[in-house]
């Protein structure tokens, strides 16, 4: 059992609470905020009521998305590791059932900065273009599955004096239904629109903010 009980999260997103584990400082542990699946089964539409706890559970997406294909048995050198979080696994803590992964550290020992907050102070400049580019190869050469890739949830780490992106949240599929892994060209799409809209949703963020994104989305859809 992991004592959580006397610490406070370093951060906390919309779902969990975020937490250095305290034996090992290079770990992460994640809780859903209490409360959280109730509250999100009663927001959910009513053809979605029928769905079990784990439906509406970071956590439990979070071990679908790791136990994908290209993922669930790749060795521990292979480039499929380059821009994740390595991951240990479910661990029970005081706090609830906890998702234990590799905490993104800088170069002083901090939780890594997000690119979300990045491009709010830097912008989108020629080093932080050049992470996202090298993201998006190894996407395409690996083929992982990702939900839609939101600044939030991807953190950086300096390494050979550039930036990289890691992808701290959000594996899995956006859909509801598995018909992208059934065919291989169909996966290759789905990837493909997943780009489009994390660049939509980058220029978005560095805009003057005078659409909504549900605007700016819209209508980067007609684009694409
Ligand atoms: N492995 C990690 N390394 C460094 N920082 C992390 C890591 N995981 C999470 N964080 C920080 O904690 C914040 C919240 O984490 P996370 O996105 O996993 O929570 P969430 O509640 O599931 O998010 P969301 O609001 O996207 O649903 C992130 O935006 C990031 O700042
Ligand atoms: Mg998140």
């Amino acid at each position: 059992m992991i004592d959580l009980s006397t610490l406070q999260p370093f951060a906390s997103g919309g779902n969990r609470h975020c937490y250095r584990h305290p034996q090992y400082p290079d770990r992460c542990v994640k809780v859903m905020l209490p409360g959280r699946i109730d509250q999100l089964r009663k927001r959910a539409p009513w053809y979605k009521s029928f769905l079990s706890d784990d439906s509406f559970d970071d956590n439990a997406r979070e071990v679908e998305g790791y136990n994908q294909q290209v993922l669930k048995n790749a060795p521990a050198d292979s480039p499929v590791w380059q821009h994740l979080p390595r991951w240990y696994g479910m661990q029970e803590t005081t706090e609830g059932p906890g998702a234990v992964s590799e905490l993104i550290l800088d170069a002083n020992g901090e939780p890594g900065e997000t690119l979300e907050h990045y491009l709010q102070t830097k912008g989108l400049d020629a080093p932080i273009r050049g992470a996202l580019e090298r993201f998006v190869a190894w996407l395409r050469a690996t083929r992982v599955m990702t939900k839609n890739l939101l600044p939030h949830n991807l953190v950086i780490r300096e390494e050979h004096g550039q930036p990289e992106l890691y992808l701290i949240d959000g594996l899995g599929r956006a859909t509801f239904l598995p018909i992208e892994e059934l065919f291989e060209g169909a996966n290759a799409r789905y990837i493909e629109r997943r780009i489009e809209r994390m660049w939509a949703r980058v220029e978005w963020e560095v805009s003057d903010k005078s659409l909504t994104w549900k605007q700016a989305e819209k209508a980067s859809r007609r684009r694409f």
